[in-house]
């Protein structure tokens, strides 16, 4: 037996010893990384058979045909499924809401706009929790103006109401400058982005007894519900036409717009910019981010009960062209980024493409999409169910918002040169 006498070892010896021992750990820990990369698959000959559950079908098997079969019975059968399966209830009560002022200037962006600061305030069994409201508003456009709302998951940069910081995340110049009041909100106000502390906002104060369920909120239906109440200030601005309102999210805010979008139909249309796996991607296909990579990387955006299906894709009773489909007849904006292969480009359109039917078959509309894809940054021109995949990385960029803005003058009949 190998035994070694620690005395007998010089100091330089043992440096030696613990050098071979780090690095023998990187090693390890290397190879697992390489392991779980290779995990992630990237090749569309690599996807599984898979088949996708009808979204004109009831859970009974019968063929949904009229509107009112697809209004009061299969589409809320699939937003229940969403709320028991993958995002948790969306809570719908409250005792109050409150909308503050906090201050308002006319005399915001060189005079051309004004930017008013709201509190929203919401009240439930004697606690109350406020979200901050950012809005400008164009000073030379008659009101009220179609508005845009951005669920924002990048901090306060991102919605300078001052705009001192300016960024295309948020851009509120162009916005106003084509008619679209810019609203904003941070996530953060209604529960943090964080596996620690997410339960910290409405969750611990509204709604306590969602925390511990096993299809209670969780932070994807949280930001919805914060999209909510943010209407629900919007329904009461004169200057806004909250008939002609925009949701807009991205990535992980875009998996919160459909959920938002789906549960509440205020919201003329909804914009899911590379929203991904559980957001626009088809999970049935298994590339980019699979269901079990986003379930071990962020379980609090999720319900407890939608572990059950990491690596069970197959056993999924529906998939996120469902979601996409409870919008219809209302506008859908899905995007892409080439280089942003984990969002699953292909399968945020093929989701599009299946959800069209709905636009299609029920509500009589013309969704001309095909199995080919648009090429890059040529955006499809349909004015209800769009779709663009732009050059370069995962992100939110002014091309996106102008992309939007344009479906929003189509879907709207809004003719600029008016
Ligand atoms: C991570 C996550 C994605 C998410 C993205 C984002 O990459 O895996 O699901 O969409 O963050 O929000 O930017």
């Amino acid at each position: 037996m190998l035994s070694i006498d620690h005395n007998q070892l010089s100091h330089p010896m043992l440096e030696r010893l613990k050098r071979y021992f780090v690095l023998f750990i990187l090693f390890l820990l290397s190879n697992q990384i390489a392991i779980a990369q290779e995990d992630v698959n990237y090749d569309e000959a690599n996807i599984p058979n898979y088949s996708l559950p009808a979204i004109l079908k009831t859970a009974d098997g019968l063929p949904v045909e009229s509107i009112n079969e697809w209004k009061y019975i299969r589409r809320p059968e699939i937003i229940d499924m969403f709320a028991e399966h993958v995002y948790g209830e969306l809570p719908r009560s409250f005792d109050s809401i409150e909308f503050r002022t906090i201050r308002e200037n006319s005399n915001a962006i060189d005079g051309n706009g004004t930017a008013k600061e709201i509190d929203i305030i919401v009240t439930r069994n004697g606690n109350s929790l406020p979200i901050r409201l950012n809005l400008l508003i164009s000073n030379k456009i008659q009101k009220p103006v179609p508005v845009t709302l951005l669920l924002n998951h990048r901090g306060p940069d991102n919605m300078d109401i001052t705009r001192q910081i300016k960024q295309d995340f948020w851009p509120a110049e162009t916005l106003i400058e084509r008619g679209y009041a810019a609203a904003v909100f941070d996530v953060e106000d209604v529960a943090d982005d964080d596996p620690e502390t997410y339960t910290e906002d409405i969750l611990s104060t509204l709604y306590p007894e969602q925390i511990d369920r096993p299809n209670g909120t969780q932070a994807l239906s949280a930001w919805a519900w914060g999209a909510m109440r943010v209407m629900d200030y919007l329904e009461t601005d004169d200057d806004i036409d909250q008939n002609k309102s925009i949701l807009v999210g991205h990535s992980r805010g875009g998996k919160a717009a459909l959920w938002a979008g789906a549960n509440d139909e205020r919201w003329a249309i909804v914009v899911a910019n590379e929203s991904g796996a559980v957001g626009a991607a088809l999970s049935k296909r298994r590339f980019g981010e699979t269901v079990k990579i986003i379930n071990n990387g962020f379980p609090y955006w999720f319900t407890p009960n939608f572990e059950k299906f990491n690596d069970k894709e197959d056993a999924l009773p529906f998939d996120q062209h469902m979601l996409i489909s409870t919008i219809a007849p209302r506008g859908v904006y899905i995007t892409a980024a080439e280089e942003d292969l984990w969002a699953d480009p292909r399968g945020m359109y093929l989701s599009l493409l299946h959800a069209s039917e709905v636009w299609k078959k029920i509500y009589g509309l013309s969704v001309p999409l095909y199995d080919r894809m648009p090429p890059i940054n040529n955006p499809t021109d349909n004015p209800y169910a769009a779709y663009h995949i732009r050059n370069g990385e995962h992100d939110l960029k002014l091309y996106d918002w102008i992309q939007f803005l344009n479906f929003a003058d189509r879907h709207f009949h809004i003719n600029r040169s008016d």
